[in-house]
């Protein structure tokens, strides 16, 4: 009864669905836990690239069983375009393969008009938030005044509901934003509808976990967003509205710890952010461009849901400690190491000078980041492209150090390494547990 999580341990956009889409060719189950289409992860297999926003990326392999958890808000404009997408490009998914936990909270395009108001209102102190309407969507749902999946299940009384909670919203985004809001008609009307086709796949999806685990199957849990976007944990207020972390999954699943086996944290080999808040080790002008890429590659660092261009530094490993604690990670997933090929040497900040001090851990909070100077150690550059090598002695030396420099820091191992955005871009080097 094994349960699998994999976390992103930075800003988001590690690598987690390309790690979970190898994962998941062994797992029977597959779920999202948090957050919502503020996620975009990326799978390149036979040729085919997807980017999925809120159905799990275990999607391509035809006999898992594909859920959505509880603590995700779910835009279901997004969820029935998703599913209509892979459904045309031949990908078998309905309501016996697709479930929504009838606890999962719902957001709407007045959720979306809020976070639009509200960053445009924070005037040059902005989150730089995706304006998905997910800190709406999570601010109703701490309020208490919610829409839960589970009201679909009588799709007119829930369009009544989606058009008085369209209404209520209104009349903030007015009187507070002086902005116009949706039409509360018509967003009642376009959620009836989407109740209609959704109402098949909701589901307990806790008590499907719990019963896949008692039978022995596998469950794999696809983390959104990173460590340090956590709502409690990352760098607030720059920060998404939930828990990205391992303590998130667990909810998202709605079972115990008792039954974890991997926990895979999902490290990029350098350093990305989207949106604005504290970045040690960012780098800019041409040396960010390296990191970037132009936008000529489909991996280059612009952002899968916003397009935007994706901050850019060397790796912090004063942070994936940090988030190494929060998590308790078994292992580690080193993604993008083919980027790094033909530098001459690669910074690593292996602390921070922080109040006149040298800190190799960061102990009070990350509001502190403000002030962090990183401290960087010169790691030996390679030439040769990675993008070939499947096995450990593939690798050349220099990037072999580069390697065991990050598992002697956070003491973790570093099972899955990849070296290319394709499927079969990845060594492996076998797991703790
Ligand atoms: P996620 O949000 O964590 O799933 O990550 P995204 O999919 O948003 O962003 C990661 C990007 O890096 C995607 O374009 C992936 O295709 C790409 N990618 C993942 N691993 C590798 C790798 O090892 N090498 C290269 N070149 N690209 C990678
Ligand atoms: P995946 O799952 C990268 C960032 C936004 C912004 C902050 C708050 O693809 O890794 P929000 O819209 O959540 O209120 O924005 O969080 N953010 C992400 N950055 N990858 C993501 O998801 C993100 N989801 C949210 O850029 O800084
Ligand atoms: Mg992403």
């Amino acid at each position: 009864m094994p349960l699998d999580v994999v976390i992103g341990a930075q800003w988001g956009d590690e690598g987690k669905g390309r790690i979970v889409d190898r994962l998941a060719a062994s797992a029977d189950v597959v779920a999202r836990v948090a957050g919502g289409d503020n996620a975009g992860h990326t799978i390149h297999a036979g040729g085919r690239v997807l980017r999925l926003h809120l159905i799990p990326s275990g999607i391509l392999h035809p006999h898992t069983l594909c859920l959505l958890g509880a603590c995700m808000v779910v835009s279901l404009e997004t969820l029935v375009e998703e599913i209509r997408a892979l459904q045309a490009q031949g990908i078998e998914i309905g309501p016996a393969r697709l479930k929504l936990s009838h606890a999962a909270h719902l957001l709407t395009p007045a959720h979306r008009a809020l976070d639009a108001a509200q960053e445009g209102a924070r005037g040059g102190g902005e989150i730089g938030t995706t304006r998905r309407g997910i800190g709406p969507a999570y601010a109703d749902k701490a309020a208490r005044r919610g829409l839960r999946a589970e009201s679909m299940s009588d799709p007119q009384a829930f369009a009544r509901q989606v058009e008085d909670h369209t209404r209520q919203a209104g009349e903030w985004l007015s009187a507070v934003y002086h902005t116009q809001a949706p039409d509360p008609g018509q967003a009642g009307a376009a959620f009836g509808e989407y109740a209609e086709f959704l109402r098949p796949y909701l589901a307990d999806v806790g008590a499907l976990t719990g019963r896949s685990l008692a039978e022995g199957k596998t469950v794999l849990a696809e983390g959104a967003q990173g460590t340090l976007l956590d709502l409690d944990h990352g760098t607030y207020p720059f920060v998404t509205a939930s828990t990205p972390t391992l303590a998130g999954a667990l909810a998202g699943l709605g079972v115990g710890a008792t039954h974890l086996r991997r926990v895979v944290g999902v490290a990029k080999s350098f350093q990305t952010r989207v949106g604005a808040g504290p970045f040690p080790t960012e780098l800019f002008g041409q040396e960010a461009q390296r990191l970037r890429g132009t936008g000529t590659q489909a991996w280059d660092e612009f952002g899968t849901t916003t397009g935007r261009p994706r901050r850019c530094g060397w790796l912090d490993l004063v942070l994936l400690r940090y988030a190494d604690r929060i998590n308790g990670f078994t292992e580690l997933a080193l993604t993008k190491l083919d980027v790094l090929a033909g530098l001459e040497m690669i910074p690593v900040c292996a602390a921070y000078e922080l109040d006149g001090r040298l800190q190799t851990t960061i102990d009070e909070g990350l509001t502190a980041l403000d002030a962090a100077q990183p401290v960087y150690e010169a790691q030996a550059g390679w030439d040769p492209s990675v993008r070939e090598a499947r096995h450990w002695d593939d690798l050349p030396r220099a990037a072999r150090e580069y390697i065991e420099r990050i598992e002697n820091t956070t003491g973790t191992p570093v099972a899955l390494i990849s070296v290319g955005a394709e499927r079969q871009a990845l060594v492996e080097r076998g797991v703790a547990a």
